[in-house]
């Protein structure tokens, strides 16, 4: 729809200044300006004349009604009619669908990209768990979120960097060091991977219920560590490399890659530094033996830089990790996805750094999502409350194998399309709702295929490229010319038509659920025109070369949009 919004605004704008206007608002304000009416007898662009009222004193429904006189007519639009302080562009529907269809085979993989970030880099802290903790649906948000944010951010032209910041470094190791000397077995561990790190760390704390000196034992081992024990730390690399190695099954099921694995250990040597500007500048105070900025001014509680005995704070490495991702990849943007419950930590350090002096502070931005609970009750390792996304997905993949099983057991990569549906299916269902609220993980409904669901989406697009394929080569323009399109045929054209603007939407509001949302649309519109309109079998040889070409369309949109949220592709099902 871009472009016509682009006409209309252009058309609006030469009328008002031959009207005299000034200042003029520039073309791009006014295309902002344009709306979507709800209601088609309203058109299809709306022009509200409101906020011109001041300018041009007078009253919007006189200007509305001068400002139609003065366009005439408009090329590509049909009608232009004043209605109250509006007015209304009606396209002409012929033109419209005919530039729409040509644009989108055109462009084809390219659908939908644009050079908005070009020249620009953009760092991506996403997904983060921490070390030998059980990966769990809490982790889903940021996983998702935001690799779905680096998706579309790159389809946007920005060169992106994503980070797993991994939570590598704390006293955890130690209870882990001494849990592992204490219970544990190499064999053990090599035979169960993370779980049977994660069964020594339950263990530690069970046991140290009862004989509380193991704390100070877990404590000893980790300054161990810090000064770099050789046995220390060949167990703790060990301990990380189990960890990654289970979290990249999880990455690989969802089409996840990470550019660099630099967890908080990374940035140890590098804090020093930062801790010395910080006295330099005379931000540190003392409290009660630790280090701390005063954030008082700003009505935020001080910032924790360093512990009394000197070891340093989560806020100090991320610190010490923005300085160094500055200087490293120099960013125009450095985005951080986590739960809302960090929204504290993030305010406070993004104003430790503004006044350090660091200018960049605002390039840097937190993209906080609600917390999960699952079946109406909070998430909770402690007590044993937490759903494995392995489990979840494994869950999620043997109900689409048993589906398969009945409906095409003759398929090809049934393990592959299997996993790819039943990870969607999860997936989906998570990012159809806002980011920002909190959600509750129902599993019956997350693991339900029906209604408007991932499954759903990847069988309509399954039976785009089935139609495509059966019609043999793509059919050429000529072939469908004379051929005047149906309602349903419009309305998922009009739906097409504005992938680029949906994609300037989700990243304006950092918001995936707007893709998804949008891929359901394009579901709906496309099953409505395949129900309403013979295909393949169409008569008229025109029309048939139409739909054809339409049926690609609506493949392309939603090839292109699927990896944006995560969800691949799966031609046939
Ligand atoms: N490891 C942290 C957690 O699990 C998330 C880290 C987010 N990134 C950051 N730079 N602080 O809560």
């Amino acid at each position: 729809m871009l472009n016509f919004k682009k006409s209309a605004a252009d058309a609006v704008f030469s009328a008002l200044s031959r009207m005299g206007v000034s200042p003029l608002p520039p073309a791009e304000e006014l295309s902002a300006m344009l709306e979507y009416p709800p209601d088609k007898s309203m058109g299809d662009l709306a022009f509200p004349c409101f906020k011109l009222s001041r300018l041009m004193r007078k009253a919007p429904p006189v200007i509305a009604a001068s400002l139609m006189e003065e366009l005439g007519s408009v090329d590509g639009f049909s009608r232009i009619a004043a209605a109250g302080g509006y007015l209304n562009f009606f396209i002409e529907e012929k033109a419209f669908a005919d530039a729409q269809l040509d644009a989108i085979l055109t462009a084809g993989e390219d659908y939908g990209r644009s050079h908005d970030g070009d020249g620009k880099t953009m760092v991506i802290d996403y997904s983060s768990p921490n070390v030998a903790k059980p990966f769990h649906i809490g982790h889903l948000g940021t996983t998702v979120i935001g690799h779905s944010l680096k998706s579309l951010y790159a389809f946007s032209g920005w060169h992106c960097i994503g980070i797993n910041h991994l939570g590598d470094w704390g006293t955890q190791f130690g209870k882990l060091i001494v849990a592992y000397r204490n219970w544990g077995s190499r064999e053990a561990v090599e035979a169960g991977g993370i779980d049977e790190l994660v069964a020594l760390y339950v263990r530690f704390h069970k046991e140290a219920e009862e004989d509380p000196s193991l704390n100070d034992l877990a404590r000893s081992e980790f300054t161990k560590l810090e000064h770099h024990d050789e046995e220390n730390l060949r167990l703790w690399k060990w301990f990380i490399q189990i960890s990654i190695a289970e979290y990249e099954k999880t990455y690989a099921q969802l089409g996840i890659t990470f550019d660099h694995y630099t967890g908080e250990s990374f940035y140890t040597d590098l804090m020093p530094a930062q801790v010395e500007r910080l006295r330099e500048r005379g931000l540190l105070k003392l409290d009660d033996g630790a280090s701390i900025v005063d954030l008082s001014d700003y009505n935020m509680p001080p910032c924790l830089i360093l512990k009394r005995d000197g070891s340093t704070l989560y806020p100090t490495r991320d610190i010490a990790a923005a300085v160094y991702r500055k200087q490293t990849y120099h960013f125009d943007k450095c985005i951080y996805v986590t739960s809302n419950q960090q929204i504290l930590h993030f305010r406070q350090w993004f104003k430790v750094l503004e006044l350090m002096g660091y200018d960049w502070y605002d390039e840097l931005v937190h993209i906080p999502y609600g917390t999960v609970s699952i079946n109406g009750e909070k998430l909770a390792t402690r007590t044993g409350n937490v759903v494995l996304l392995r489990d979840l997905f494994r869950m999620a993949i043997e109900k689409v194998g048993r589906i398969m099983e009945e409906k095409n057991p003759g398929l090809e990569n049934k393990e592959e399309v299997a996993e790819a549906v039943g990870v969607g299916a999860v997936v989906f269902y998570y990012l159809t709702n806002s980011r920002i609220k909190d959600s509750d993980f129902n599993l019956e409904d997350a693991l339900s295929f029906e209604g408007n669901t991932g499954p759903y989406a990847q069988y309509t697009y399954a039976r785009c490229c089935s139609i495509v394929e059966k019609a043999g080569a793509l059919p050429a323009k000529e072939d469908a010319s004379g051929y005047l399109p149906c309602e349903a045929e419009n309305a998922l054209i009009k739906t097409l038509s504005l992938f680029p603007e949906i994609i300037s939407d989700a990243i304006r509001d950092s918001e995936p659920m707007v893709i998804t949302r949008y891929i359901l649309d394009i579901c709906a519109g496309f099953n409505r025109f395949y129900h309403d309109c013979p295909i393949l079998s169409a008569e008229d040889g025109a029309a048939r070369a139409f739909r054809i070409r339409l049926t690609e369309a609506a493949k392309i949109t939603l090839g292109n949009a699927f990896p944006l949220i995560c969800l691949k592709r799966t031609p046939k099902i």
